[in-house]
């Protein structure tokens, strides 16, 4: 982090303290520097690097096949763009599971190469010894429970997670083993809001929700999604701010007419 730089830097102790005084946490994800930019300049308190970056800008129907090394692309480019926001950037499918020292070696890539604040995984009891092995560098950790997009195949479907009673203790588990961990905190994606608001008041650390209500400590969306860029996905969680698809389409349309009828570039606009 850059020591000139005047802006008070958002940091996973910011996070706790809006947690304690039940200030809201605004979070969204971000893969290039010019948008980076933006979210980061209108006062966003956390940029994820999201492996949904897999979907949104490779066109992949899931996340599973963006690499380490493609994560490492997009949070160099937004990280240069930053100056408030803490970045958070996803280990991807592949990257972290089943070995704590893979978890470790691929943060430490991600740290170093990317320049990023911390990173992010999917999983309860199965990867707390890997968040206790890459906290043992320094390097902080979010969670992320309840639909874990990496773990489709195994789920079969996007659908609600932990609507039963079983999944819904195990998930509050999990949360805990988190915490225990280390975590700073944790992303619930797509679960029941009464489940994530008793998961916000049990869990100390910040709890923040994707189509997980309004119960807990933070909101976290797809800026492609939110923007409308992308009017594939109309998930109920999901409220749109822009129509940009619409907005973009119109400008391109209106470019192309321009450029057919050479009334662009006219007279001012060349040399
Ligand atoms: O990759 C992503 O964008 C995410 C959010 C949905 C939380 O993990």
């Amino acid at each position: 982090m850059s020591v000139n730089k005047k802006v008070t830097r958002v940091t996973t102790h910011t996070l706790q303290e809006m947690k304690i005084k039940g200030e809201k946490i605004s979070m969204l994800t971000a893969y290039d520097y010019s948008m980076a930019k933006i979210i980061d300049a209108a006062g966003i308190d956390i940029i994820l690097v999201g492996d949904s970056a897999s979907n949104v800008m490779a066109g992949n129907e899931t996340t599973l096949p963006i690499t380490l090394d493609q994560m490492i692309y997009h949070a160099s480019s937004v990280i240069k763009a930053v100056g408030r926001a803490l970045v958070v950037v996803d280990l991807p499918f592949g990257s972290y599971q089943g070995n704590s020292r893979e978890a470790l070696n691929s943060s430490i890539r991600i740290m170093k190469e990317a320049q990023a604040h911390s990173v992010k995984l999917e999983g309860g009891k199965e990867v707390v010894e890997s968040v206790a092995r890459i906290l043992s560098a320094g390097i902080p950790v979010m969670g992320h429970l309840g639909l874990t997009p990496q773990s489709i195949y195994k789920f079969g479907t996007y659908v609600v997670r932990a609507k039963e009673e079983e999944e819904a203790k195990r998930l509050l588990e999990d949360a805990h083993l988190l915490q225990e961990a280390g975590c700073f905190a944790i992303v619930l994606e797509k679960i029941p809001a009464k489940l994530a608001a008793r998961v916000a008041k049990e869990i100390t650390i910040p709890i923040i929700g994707i189509g997980a209500g309004s119960g807990i400590d933070g909101q976290v969306l797809v800026m492609h999604d939110m923007l409308g860029i992308n009017k594939d996905f109309s998930p109920r969680f999901l409220r749109r701010y822009l129509n940009l698809h619409d907005e973009i389409k119109g400008a391109v349309q209106r470019y192309i007419k321009d450029v057919k009828s050479l009334d662009f570039p006219n007279e001012k606009e060349q040399y």
